[in-house]
């Protein structure tokens, strides 16, 4: 039993095809001169995490174990290939080799960068007795980009939604998940959304109803590095 971290990295990234000269994968673009997966790894390590899984796109695979294991010796990682686009759930599929009964499983998207530790005030040693899944969301003026929670007064989630039109809250929820290894289990009752997705809000909801997922509401900065301007966003954050 551990504590792993899975660092979805699969996705090429469109929105920042050609941004300079980048001809290859989002996470590989250097932020302020580190490839952006190495950066998500330095956060993630000084948050105190040692174990990683990155999920790789098949063609930029090769490359990003070369970058990550040059950069980390003394870390434990390891890789899976999203062989297909199939959404988030499905990039976490790809971990399950990696994952045991009882792990607590951290689960980033490779793009999403946090001010504060957002893992700091938590008891994971509890939550792996408990199980069950935590989310992470930030109040925002445009919901309707993210997925979106409810939650009651005692922090306990009650809804989700992918992008709603008419959000139920002003509460986006980031791209960070903490989950137990049941997970692997339940992504296989998922089905893919309208738009051909294994969503990870489903996986959520999944939890959701079973009265087992809560809510960390946090305050800091918050980058979804997915476009050029996030990115320069991010640069200026980061120094
Ligand atoms: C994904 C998730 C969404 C979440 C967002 C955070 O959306 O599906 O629930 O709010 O990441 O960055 P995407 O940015 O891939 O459209």
């Amino acid at each position: 039993m551990g504590i792993k971290c899975v660092i979805a990295a699969g996705g090429l990234g469109t929105r920042l095809q050609g941004f300079r000269d980048n001809d290859k994968t989002k996470v590989l673009l250097e932020v302020n001169s580190i490839p952006m997966i190495n950066q998500q790894i330095n956060q993630l390590n000084q948050w105190g995490v040692e174990e990683f899984v990155i999920i790789t796109n098949p063609n930029f695979d090769s490359l990003i174990r070369e970058v990550t294991s040059q950069a980390f010796p003394d870390l434990i990682i390891k890789y899976a290939i999203q062989d297909n686009p199939k959404g988030i759930s499905h990039a976490f599929s790809k971990a399950e080799q990696y994952i045991r009964t009882g792990d607590t499983v951290i689960f980033v998207l490779g793009d999403n960068f946090f001010e504060e530790n957002l893992i700091k005030e938590l008891d994971l040693n509890k939550f792996s007795d408990e199980g069950g899944c935590i989310i992470f969301t930030t109040k925002v003026t445009n919901p309707n980009e993210f997925g979106v929670a409810s939650v009651d007064d005692l922090g306990n989630v009650t809804h989700i939604e992918e992008k709603p039109k008419q959000p139920k809250s002003n509460l986006a929820v980031v791209g960070l998940y903490i989950f137990d290894s049941l997970a692997m289990d339940n992504i296989k009752k998922l089905s893919p959304s309208s738009r051909g997705e294994y969503e990870i809000t489903d996986l959520i909801n999944i939890y959701i109803n079973e009265k087992k997922c809560t809510n960390v509401e946090f305050g800091g900065w918050w980058v979804d590095a997915g476009t050029p301007d996030r990115i320069i966003e991010l640069e200026n954050l980061l120094t």
